[in-house]
């Protein structure tokens, strides 16, 4: 085992937090958390893609997955940890030996390294899933922080459910951890449980209790089950706390995390109330928000804050009466300071590639010249079939080619008969890993047709959880979003396609979910299922 030793250049967590009383670190674990939910997984070059935004837009901390859980895990924290050049880079690790060295290995050569191990401390938790008496955990405890300290000089350590361990015990185990070498104590609230009060009165009670409290950093880790994470993270900011963990959109376990964005624009916006600050880019809110919806095929809820399609949109006479006289009457930010761009310039067939880099620089996105001319060329294929192309195209357009960048398989070519005169067929050609294949099948329905033609070539047992169409704006001519979910032995998938044929942005929903099946099936999920 050979420790990393941190360039001294690079601020640590506890310098940045120590030169500013005000300072909130962000953690975000998108990558970790986020990634743990139900249809949400990435791919690699996926995972990378969204590490260089999260260090971009100034996340103190990424999370960047669970080394132990799967080599494909491993691969991708590692890889985050050697690219990443601002933020720390976690990994995360559970009590047992093996979990640790695998993580201090994956981040081993980040510019500051940071291992997270975790064990549970609630009654419920130690009896029926670890199977331990207190005695054993508090052992454990010790032992996971020296040994995580062996590899890194910056640990964390989490007490999973925490919100609802006994205040005893829960003290005698930060006391434990911080003793073996935790710098940063984390008291999740697993289950979304608690309520704000509550939370601020239990991080206000460790740090006045615990004899070495003020060694660590607090930090809030709130799952949103009751809908109160972020009320409840900003609780325990309140309450001392210096570190927040989110994840992008809010995604998570169940009903996922404390949500980055609204951290961030709550702290920013009602600072009178919240005098707090963060290092995070709001103006890149926007963006990272779709490049983690592109990614994970979790479509944002209108109704969002801050980065739902709706949250800037002022639908009402009254509102909009008030709005053309001051915008601050039903405004309590701007949609610019979380990266919402006036439109300047209307697209169409005429627009060439100065415009469309302008746009979409506009729009928050920074393609590399490859991705550039793949859009560029889709734009214009685009604006062939509609006459005005909105910045919503534009954005479900970049987003559709990041999301399939990286796929195996890709529709080349669909043609589907329809109408009264059944049974409806399609015929279509996928290309599967560089060879092309043509098939035709019948079905109940064109999208049931399609489908069928899909599973010809691709053969699963998935079964289809969820089929859903919106169109991207308004007019016959709209675009066509749609998600597919599929779920095969346990395992949920996502997939999105958009398309102004409602049929082919199905066929490429379809072939991303089977795409992502594949991918999940190669992981080794033993170990994420212990979470
Ligand atoms: O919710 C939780 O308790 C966690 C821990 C692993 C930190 O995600
Ligand atoms: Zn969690």
């Amino acid at each position: 085992m050979t420790k990393t030793t941190q360039d001294s250049s690079p601020q640590s967590p506890r310098q940045i937090v120590e030169a500013d009383a005000g300072r909130v670190l962000i953690f975000d674990t998108t990558l970790r958390d986020g990634e743990q939910c139900p249809g949400a997984t990435m791919t690699f070059e996926e995972k990378l893609e969204v590490a260089d935004c999260l260090d971009q837009m100034g996340v103190d901390i990424i999370e960047a997955g669970f080394p132990i859980a799967s080599e494909g895990d491993f691969e991708a924290v590692s890889a985050i940890a050697k690219r990443v050049k601002r933020a720390s880079v976690a990994g995360l690790a559970r009590a047992g030996e093996k979990d640790i060295d695998r993580a201090g290995e994956a981040v081993k050569h980040a510019v500051k390294p940071r291992i997270h191990t975790f064990i549970s401390t609630s009654p419920v938790h130690m009896k029926f899933k670890l199977q331990k008496s207190a005695d054993e955990v508090l052992d454990l405890v010790s032992k996971q922080c020296s040994r995580a300290r062996n590899w890194v000089e910056d640990v964390e350590w989490s007490a999973e459910d925490a919100t609802r361990t006994e205040h005893d015990f829960l003290c005698r185990c930060v006391e434990a951890a911080i003793k073996a070498g935790a710098t940063t104590i984390n008291i999740p609230d697993t289950v979304g449980y608690t309520v704000p009060e509550e939370y601020f009165a239990l991080i206000k009670m460790l740090r006045d209790r615990v004899p070495n409290a003020d060694k660590a950093i607090f930090s809030t880790h709130c799952h949103n089950d009751l809908g109160l994470a972020v009320a409840n993270s900003l609780a325990g900011v309140k309450a001392g706390a210096r570190q927040i963990e989110c994840t992008i959109n809010g995604i998570g376990e169940r009903a996922g995390n404390a949500a980055l964005e609204e951290i961030v624009m709550a702290i920013k916006t009602r600072n009178d109330a919240l005098p707090f600050n963060t290092a995070i880019d709001s103006k890149m809110l926007s963006r990272a928000s779709r490049l983690v919806s592109a990614v994970t095929n979790f479509p944002v809820q209108y109704n969002k804050a801050i980065v739902g399609r709706n949250a800037f949109a002022h639908e009402s006479g009254i509102h909009q009466d008030g709005m053309l006289k001051h915008t601050q009457t039903y405004e309590i930010m701007t949609p610019e300071s979380v990266g919402v761009a006036k439109t300047s310039l209307v697209m169409g067939k005429h627009s060439g590639r100065n415009a469309f880099r302008t746009k979409l620089k506009e729009l928050g996105y920074d393609l590399g010249d490859n991705q550039f001319e793949d859009a560029f060329n889709r734009f214009k294929a685009l604006a062939d079939r509609k006459k005005h192309v909105y910045d919503e195209d534009i954005e479900a357009l970049v987003d559709e080619g990041i999301a399939h960048m990286h796929d195996r398989t890709k529709v080349v070519a669909l043609t589907v008969i329809a109408g009264t005169m059944g049974p409806q067929a399609a015929t279509l050609t996928l290309d599967i890993e560089g060879s092309q294949h043509t098939v035709q099948a019948t079905g109940n329905g064109p999208v049931d047709a399609t489908f069928n033609a899909i599973k010809q070539l691709l053969p699963h047992n998935g079964k289809l959880a969820l089929y859903q169409v919106h169109a991207v704006t308004e007019g016959t001519d709209a675009q066509a979003e749609v998600s597919v979910r599929l779920e095969e032995e346990g395992r949920t998938v996502t997939g999105r396609g958009a398309d102004t044929d409602t049929l082919v942005a199905s066929a490429r929903a379809y072939v991303a979910a089977v795409n992502k099946l594949m991918v999940k099936r190669q992981k080794v999920t033993g170990a994420q299922s212990a979470l």
